[in-house]
């Protein structure tokens, strides 16, 4: 038995010292920063795999800020895999591999299929991937007989403008101009359909100049995955549908079974990116940099709906894990960033988790009351609320038996719940309207903190970071005091 010699601190324990900044308009700093060694973030914000928090809604208006979501594990892998694709094909310079009808199918099929895939058109092919046509929901919306062919109504080929494989971005948008066009197929040297560029894309394409997108224009997502033995072959098929990173998410990281599972993915896909987590000690961090990870996510138990050290006893308050994380990284060796994951409620404690080391910050609860998580609405006294909950929660565990029976009959799936020991909570948090207007706040709150901290970059914030413990009457004189707010 042992006792630190030093306290564990957190964001209230702290605040940090001004410096003199070189720093005379907030245009001036860069919120650039990386998630993993080979995915930039313009900003460095990460929304939580909680069922409450983030699919493919919040992962768009994520990615198109800057950051990026984590689609979350708990539902079946082809539920996932769809919420992946769904992010995907949100917007991308090309959507590859359009979707895709014969001239005989019927125009019904043709409304039914682009109203299950949510598209206003669909390229129509032969059996051999050839371009013969391309069916809008304009060639259709009044039309009164829903068995003709689709023959019948389709743009012919001879008609269809199309492009060459090579196109850029601006090309492609002169071409739809000049001939005002929404949809342009692309076909390669052997007339082969390889993928579709539309208006729309284009549009979103310059609207968000920050989006965190892959080498195709696409935005990024990531999703998440646990230890169960069907793991392996939910990562293979994230990864096929076009998950950017995997992130390995189980409550205590530090553990045989995490750290073999990081080997066997390592193993099985060594170009993806995987994050690894949670842990919350130079121990941790160190074992899962050196077993591969591409980042390390810190933090036990300082979430809004975690009950983790309650239960358990076991955690370490979340500044102090992040810079121990920072450290094991270090004595790994290795170069790669660190995700502080929980107990972000303000800008301010954002800033102090990126002085203290992390490189970006992953968000629950924060985002939960936001239109694009999945939560559910209530209303209380006339007020709107988001519901939220953690992931070790009962109500959560219960939600999980479905699922796990679905995708494999492990040992798990047959567990008696009723002796579900839970380590979360289950909330309500405010309404708080678009997750955009949140994160202009968080970091309008992250350029402010810049310019205090007399730092162009993350990295200076971090090279000038000087930390100061304070008492509880000095967090009373950080607060509004001695005033009746309004
Ligand atoms: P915030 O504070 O942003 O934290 O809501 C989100 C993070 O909390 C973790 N999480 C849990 N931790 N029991 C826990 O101890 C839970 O039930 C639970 N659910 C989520 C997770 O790391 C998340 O990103």
């Amino acid at each position: 038995m042992k006792i630190r010699p030093t306290k564990g601190l957190t964001f209230d324990d702290v605040l940090l010292v001004p410096k003199r900044s070189p720093i005379a308009s907030r245009q001036d700093v860069d919120t650039s920063t990386w998630l993993t060694p080979t995915i930039p973030l313009r900003i460095p914000i990460v929304s939580a795999n909680m069922d409450t928090v983030t699919e493919a809604a919040m992962s768009i208006a994520m990615a198109r800020a800057g950051g990026v979501g984590i689609i979350h594990r708990f539902m079946s892998i082809e539920g996932q895999v769809k919420q992946v694709k769904r992010v995907k094909r949100a917007e991308g310079f090309m959507v590859e591999r359009p979707y895709s009808i014969s001239s005989e199918a019927s125009i019904g099929e043709a409304r039914q299929l682009m109203s299950q895939h949510e598209v206003g058109g669909l390229v129509v092919t032969n059996g051999k991937s050839e371009l013969v046509g391309l069916v809008t929901q304009r060639d259709i919306i009044l039309a009164s007989d829903d068995s003709a062919l689709v023959s019948l109504v389709m743009t012919p080929p001879d008609q269809i403008i199309s492009a060459r494989a090579d196109i850029s971005p601006e090309e492609a948008r002169a071409l739809l101009h000049e001939h005002r066009l929404e949809k342009l197929p692309v076909i390669d040297d052997n007339d082969q359909l390889v993928g579709l560029i539309t208006a729309q894309d284009i549009v979103k394409h310059n609207r968000h100049p920050d989006a965190t997108k892959d080498d195709k224009g696409r935005l990024r997502v990531g999703a998440a995955i646990g230890v169960k033995p069907n793991d392996v072959a939910r990562a293979e098929v994230l990864l096929a549908a076009g998950a950017d990173l995997l992130v390995l998410d189980i409550a205590h990281g530090h553990a045989d079974h995490c750290v073999d599972m990081l080997k066997t993915l390592r193993r099985n896909f060594p170009d993806a990116q995987i994050v690894a987590g949670n842990v919350a000690s130079k121990e941790g961090a160190r074992d899962l940099a050196e077993a591969g990870a591409d980042a390390i996510k810190v933090g036990v138990g300082p979430g809004s709906i975690c009950t983790t050290r309650i239960v358990t006893g076991f955690g370490v308050p979340q500044l102090t894990a992040i810079m121990d994380g920072v450290e094991g990284v270090t004595e790994s060796g290795r170069d790669i960033p660190v995700i502080a994951d929980g107990g972000i409620r303000t800008s301010g404690d954002l800033v102090k988790a990126l002085a203290a080391g992390a490189t970006s910050v992953m968000i629950g609860s924060l985002f939960a009351g936001c239109e694009e998580s999945p939560g559910s609405t209530v209303i209380r006294n006339g007020q709107k609320f988001k519901v939220v909950r953690g992931m070790a929660s009962l109500g959560a565990a219960m939600g999980r038996k479905a699922v796990e029976e679905e995708d494999d009959e492990s040992a798990e799936s047959q567990e008696d719940w009723n002796k579900v020991v839970p380590e979360g909570v289950e909330a309500v948090v405010p309404y708080r309207g678009n997750v955009d207007e949140l994160l202009y706040q968080l970091i309008g709150g992250l350029w402010s903190g810049l310019s205090y901290g007399g730092a162009l970059t993350i990295k200076e914030l971090q090279d000038n970071a000087e930390f100061m413990e304070i008492t509880p009457a000095g967090i009373r004189e950080s607060h509004s005091h001695d005033v009746s707010r309004i």
